[in-house]
């Protein structure tokens, strides 16, 4: 019979079979399933394990805490933070496509991702060779990826975008045959805290397909905060559990006209994006409560500067994705 403590003991002897006194390194990308398989990869090869946390500068609030304080708390993991907002804000100035804006923060990540590797290496060349790269791989990513297994196999939407076919590492997969509640159960075992366990999805170029429009200090600023409000309100309201997610987007290249206290305003709208789904490939709008809605919008126009509307997105999923962009 299944139990997540099975589960465990099983997961951590294969890692330990498979990895031997050699190294790993694993990218967090903040979500559960890089959580979940970094924490159980602690348990079985302890330091010798690495894990990379590439901070883009499009995260949400206390995200990049979350990771360095609370994750670190629980594990006791090897963390390495790279700072590379500067370099992301740079490659996507001027840039309001999504779908370049999807690439060029893959690409960005990637080439953080390996000069962290390198670094890794560098750092203690005499040790064991880092020849394993973990992944929160589930087993719905191993079924729609062709169920294939082998060193290259990542499916091209994981997180930021993939990483290259050309990395030369084994893969190590401690979840692939788990299914996300199955992987939030695993976490809980492992001591992980509730706020990573249960956190919602978020993609990986976290704010920067949440802006429309060209993508800036400024404005991810904005979106942080009206992001940070429907969130507070939401949990506080008890409805974490009943949405998939809320998107919160700032359309920065609309403006409308306010009022405020004795003056005229022109400023931008964000729109909230509460959907319920099972699995994010078809999705309904969620019927938030009104007076939820009405205190998230009272207090983000109240907030935060320049955002003036806050509108609700009543589109399932057909015809609109969950995000958009
Ligand atoms: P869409 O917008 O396609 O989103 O309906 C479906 C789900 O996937 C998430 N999403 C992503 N997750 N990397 C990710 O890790 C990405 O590039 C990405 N794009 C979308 C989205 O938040 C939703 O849960």
């Amino acid at each position: 019979t299944w139990t997540t403590s099975g589960v465990v003991e099983e997961q951590i002897a294969l890692v330990r079979a498979q990895v031997g006194d050699r190294r790993a390194i694993c990218g967090l990308s903040g979500g559960v399933d890089s959580a979940v398989a970094a924490a159980l990869v602690q348990r079985a090869i302890g330091d010798r394990l690495t894990c990379v946390y590439v901070d883009h500068g499009l995260m949400r609030k206390g995200e990049t805490e979350q990771v360095e304080k609370d994750f670190v708390a629980a594990t006791g993991v090897k963390l390495k933070v790279v700072d590379a907002s500067e370099r992301f804000l740079a490659a996507l100035e001027g840039v309001s496509d999504p779908e370049q804006k999807r690439k060029i923060i893959g690409r960005e990540f990637i080439r953080v991702f390996e000069q962290a590797q390198a670094e890794i290496i560098a750092e203690a060349p005499g040790d064991q060779p880092v020849e394993f790269l973990v992944q929160g791989t589930l087993y719905p990513d191993v079924v729609e990826s062709g169920g294939g297994t082998g060193t290259a196999n990542i499916k091209s939407h994981h997180n930021v975008g993939g990483l290259p076919e050309d990395l030369q590492f084994q893969l190590v997969e401690p979840l692939r045959k788990l299914f996300k509640d199955e992987v939030r159960m695993v976490g809980q075992e492992l001591g992980l805290p509730e706020e990573i366990v249960q956190r919602q999805p978020f993609p990986g170029p976290g704010l920067g397909i949440r802006i429309v429009g060209e993508v800036t200090r400024e404005r991810l600023d904005l979106l942080r905060e009206a992001d940070a409000i429907a969130r507070e309100e939401l949990t506080a309201a008890g409805l974490d559990r009943e949405i998939w997610q809320c998107p919160v987007v700032l359309l920065a290249d609309v403006r409308s006209v306010g009022v405020q206290g004795d003056g005229r305003t022109y400023g931008h709208p964000v729109v909230l994006r509460p959907v319920s789904s099972e699995d994010a490939m078809t999705a309904d709008w969620s019927r938030l409560p009104y007076d939820v809605l009405a205190r998230i919008s009272t207090r983000i126009t109240n907030e935060v500067k320049d955002v003036n509307r806050v509108v609700l997105d009543v589109t399932s999923k057909p015809p609109g994705t969950i995000e958009w962009e």
